[in-house]
């Protein structure tokens, strides 16, 4: 990527790491943060295998014949360099699949005013700004009810809000293990998999795009809107090539921890910014770590906002961890027998799944491509792999707000509410591991906890787990080793 300048790099790698490490200091540089903490016993293990490790069972069907070895899917890998995208999109270009979409817009435009136009990346955006008292007052006059309690507390730590956690009124997924109606957290057919990947647009999402376009797969890609800041040009190539587009926050901080204010800040800019690269405006969001609560629903549905969950069954998340490879918390082997159960609490249910996947990291990108998509790919009998939208039996038009049928598929504002939610009659104990410990994207609390004991944790003095950025160090200067070359 020869038009990265090292200004740009510095400033994705910022974001790449303050945007996936809850725990640091929202204030603080990740590396001084870093330094405040106990340096963990052996960091980097050189011998996956040692006895040290739980081993894990799993079986494949079928294997990308140029995957990356497993032995080189680890923490603290070298970065390979990434590849450019094969075509640059043009002003004008209309994506398959989605009737009626205007025109893409120009990205020479979109980074002439980027710098002034937008808050910072990576920060919880000011609530003050005129954008954001349009939209204050776009749900205020929705008709939404949003309920009135607060926040959660302490980064929505489920050990630290314990009470709450049990309230159905708030039916808070995360920690509570409480379902609602409203969320799409299945597809509606049996065999039906909503393929989606969290967090990008990234380095080595072209790779994953490259695979997609080869295996003619389509996906749903939940875009975090300070990466769409930087990397514009891979939003478009995804939007164009027919995948789904939908909202993962502009900050990826844990929403139910913020005020009203602050989650319209969010969700707003994120439609922003993606409506002012690729013309339209998602109808779908996926809360970052999962962390949705009645209030967070209610704001995004007066935002014209589906939430979009994974799939849980009887206390099983659909969550591969792929994303915790590349801190070390999980190993690709842990990846692919996670997957393998997926695969089984699949087969159990009468609709369809939707699985947990990402697109940040090279490892996360390297399971996908080489095992879990040609492993799904021969499964018997045949999943239809799609995005989200289509799993739910609509037409990709409908992800978003310009070209969605208004007649059969109302904005959400208008759906309201709906009443009860349905929360899970056993909520699971909470206990002091179900918060803090949780990883980017967790499954489904204490009951999912099925991590890697071995993964440096250091708790602190007010019980607090942190999860220690193994990799934090390594990532940046395998990075920056990376592009310096060029
Ligand atoms: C790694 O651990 C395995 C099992 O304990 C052992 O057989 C092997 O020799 C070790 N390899 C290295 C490079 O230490
Ligand atoms: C549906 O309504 C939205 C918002 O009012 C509008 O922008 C859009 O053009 C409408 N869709 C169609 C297909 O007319
Ligand atoms: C421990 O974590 C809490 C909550 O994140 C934080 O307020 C406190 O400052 C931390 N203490 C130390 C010593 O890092």
């Amino acid at each position: 990527m020869k038009t990265i300048s090292a200004l740009f790099v510095v400033s994705w790698l910022s974001l790449l790491v303050q945007a996936h490490s809850r725990h640091d200091g929202r204030n603080k540089h990740p590396l001084a943060v870093r330094q405040e903490e106990p340096a963990p016993a052996d960091p980097t293990p050189s011998n996956q295998t040692s006895a040290a490790q739980p081993s894990f069972t799993f079986s494949l069907r079928a294997t990308n014949p140029t995957a990356v070895p497993l032995s080189s899917i680890v923490s603290g890998v070298e970065n390979r360099p990434t590849r450019d995208l094969p075509t640059t999109e043009t002003a004008g270009a209309r994506p398959t699949g989605v009737a009626n979409a205007p025109g893409l817009p120009d990205l020479q435009a979109f980074r002439q005013v980027r710098e002034s136009r937008y808050p910072t990346y990576n920060e919880v955006p000011p609530v003050d700004s005129p954008e954001v008292l349009i939209w204050k007052d776009e749900v205020s006059n929705s008709g939404i009810e949003i309920p009135s309690f607060g926040p959660t507390t302490d980064d929505g730590s489920c050990e630290a809000n314990a009470a709450i956690a049990m309230d159905p009124e708030r039916c808070w997924w995360t920690c509570g293990a409480c379902d609602h109606e409203n969320d799409i957290s299945a597809c509606s057919e049996k065999n039906h998999w909503g393929l989606t990947f969290d967090d990008g647009p990234a380095i080595y999402t072209p790779d994953l795009l490259q695979y997609l376009a080869e295996a003619n797969l389509k996906a749903t890609f939940f875009v975090v809107g300070s990466a769409v800041y930087f990397l514009p040009e891979i939003l478009q190539a995804e939007y164009i090539a027919g995948h789904q587009i939908a909202i993962h926050s502009w900050s990826h901080r844990p929403l139910t921890t913020l005020t009203d204010d602050e989650i319209i800040a969010e969700l707003g800019w994120s439609k922003q910014i993606i409506k002012d690269v690729i013309g339209v405006t998602p109808t779908q969001f996926r809360p970052p770590y999962g962390d949705i609560d009645n209030r967070v629903r209610a704001i995004a549905l007066a935002m014209g906002l589906t939430p979009v969950m994974w799939t849980r069954s009887s206390g099983f998340a659909f969550n591969t961890q792929d994303f915790d490879v590349n801190g070390g918390q999980a190993t690709v082997e842990q990846v692919l027998s996670n997957w393998g159960n997926i695969i089984e609490s699949a087969a159990s249910l009468d609709t369809g799944f939707i699985s947990l996947q990402h697109d940040l990291y090279q490892q996360a990108v390297d399971v996908a491509t080489g095992y879990i998509l040609p492993d799904g790919l021969a499964h018997q009998p045949r999943f239809t792999i799609e995005p989200i939208i289509t799993c739910v039996n609509m037409p990709l038009a409908n992800s978003y707000i310009e070209t969605n049928n208004n007649r059969t598929n109302p904005f959400a504002a208008q759906l309201g509410v709906r009443s009860s939610p349905t929360p899970t009659p056993n909520l699971p104990e909470v206990t002091g591991s179900g918060g803090g410990d949780r990883s980017p994207e967790p499954g489904s609390g204490p009951d999912n906890n099925n991590g890697n004991p071995d993964a440096a944790q250091s708790v602190n003095n007010s019980g607090a787990t942190i999860q220690t950025p193994l990799s934090v160090l390594a990532l940046v200067l395998g990075l920056l080793a990376a592009y310096a070359q060029i």
